[in-house]
């Protein structure tokens, strides 16, 4: 005899667990499945084990996809105000790290406790160390062969995130469920990842790792004014994560060391009024020491100002304002944080979640062709896709 639930959800992740607590509090039988030994393991290791939970300042721009419109439904009736208020009935501290970006102010695992608290309280059953190894239509619902039996379910929602860190209990589960019943899946790629770099720029990296300075970076339609860091492999950082969204192999990424200075103008001005200046000294002031003195040995050349021809300082003119530097690659899965592409929205209702034709099918969350930024909207994206699609089983 199957085991019988309204609503069966796959993947104990942010989006998982919240659309689980809504459906549960509207009255339906939920059980969720997730086959890794703990729920929620990527909230707990996001924001450094602080998870950054929202962004105050969530528009649909904030997203990738190749349906921009699909995410607005969901983000307008579940607004980052309605997760805090739910953090702040439990009493979570938390703290706006940069503007818009709040973190819980101890840890993530407080929030994660929100969320099972709220699901104990909704009544959701949880079977974790649980795989899924058949999905098939069964009626108007769906019947699944897990290694806990067989279940039969009114609804299954795929919740089972994006290809990000496998030792995380990533898979591609929900893309194969996707593509069994006909729905396309948008090419899949790492974002929100530090980029590698060949050899004499790896070096160079490398012998500044942990040095980070403010930089403003554009490739592709994609600019911002982020912290850059340099890592023994490559560049990290803000600046980084956020323009591996647009990063393409092959492309080139353009530098501005100087955000908001024209750096010609400013060492034509420091040559006139400080000449016997060096180079060095004055770079001394606009960057941590350490990159200061790499960026005199990369330019092979220092001396005091008053000696630089206006083809010196031009030079370096471009070095600091126009640095082009090709990455060799990403780090890929191993670190990425989030899946850049997924199951096509296009056969999907931005209102529910179902699959048109095949109501008794949902998909919410990363698995989605729907990206976020950095800075707390891809798990804004996961409850209010989650609640959307909770709200309407
Ligand atoms: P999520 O990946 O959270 O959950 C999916 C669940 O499905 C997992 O529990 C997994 O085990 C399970 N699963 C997968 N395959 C399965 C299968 N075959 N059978 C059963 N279960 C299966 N975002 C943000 O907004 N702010 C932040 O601070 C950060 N920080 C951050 C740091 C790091 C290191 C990473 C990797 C990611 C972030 N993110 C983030 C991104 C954020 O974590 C991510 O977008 C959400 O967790 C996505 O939530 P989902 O519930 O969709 O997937």
């Amino acid at each position: 005899m199957a085991t019988q639930y309204d609503v069966v959800i796959i993947g104990a992740g942010a989006a998982g667990l919240m659309c689980a607590l809504t459906a549960g509090y509207a009255g339906r039988s939920v059980l969720v499945i997730d086959h890794a030994n703990k729920p929620g393991k990527k909230i707990l290791m996001s924001g450094g084990g602080r998870c950054n939970f929202t962004n105050m300042a969530t528009t649909p721009a904030n997203f990738f996809s190749a349906n921009p419109h699909f995410c607005i439904s969901a983000l307008k009736r579940y607004r980052p105000e309605h997760f805090v208020e739910l953090v702040e009935r439990h009493g979570l501290e938390y703290v706006e790290k940069a503007p818009g970006q709040l973190f819980c102010a101890g840890s993530a695992k407080d929030l994660l406790h929100i969320l099972l608290t709220e699901c104990d309280w909704a009544g959701v059953d949880i079977r974790l160390k649980t795989s899924v190894e058949q999905l098939t239509q069964h009626g108007e619902g769906m019947r699944l062969a897990t290694s806990m039996g067989s279940i039969e379910a009114g609804a299954v929602v795929i919740a089972s995130g994006g290809l990000s860190i496998p030792t995380m209990g990533a898979t591609g589960f929900g893309y194969d469920i996707a593509r069994q019943f006909g729905l396309e899946v948008t090419e899949t790629r790492a974002a929100l990842v530090p980029f590698t770099l060949t050899s004499q720029w790896k070096a160079r990296a490398e012998a500044l790792a942990g040095v980070s300075t403010e930089v403003q970076v554009r490739c592709r339609d994609g600019q911002y004014r982020e912290p850059m860091l340099f890592t023994h492999r490559g560049v990290s950082g803000p600046a980084m994560l956020q323009i591996s969204s647009y990063w393409l192999p092959g492309d080139e990424l353009d530098i501005n060391l100087l955000p908001g200075e024209d750096a010609l103008a400013a060492l034509t001005s420091a040559r006139q009024t400080t000449p016997r200046r060096r180079l060095s000294t004055w770079l001394g002031e606009r960057f941590p020491k350490r990159l200061a003195q790499s960026l005199v040995e990369w330019q092979g050349h220092d001396g005091v100002l008053a000696e630089c021809s206006n083809a010196t300082l031009a030079e370096w003119a471009e070095t600091l304002n126009q640095w082009r530097l090709k990455p060799a690659g990403t780090e890929g899965w191993r670190t990425a944080e989030v899946t850049m592409g997924g199951v096509c929205t296009s056969a999907i209702s931005s209102k529910t979640f179902e699959v048109q034709g095949l109501p008794q099918l949902r998909f919410i969350g990363e698995v989605l062709d729907v990206t976020g930024e950095l800075g707390g909207y891809n798990f804004q994206w996961a409850w209010a896709s989650a609640v959307a699609c909770g709200q309407s089983l």
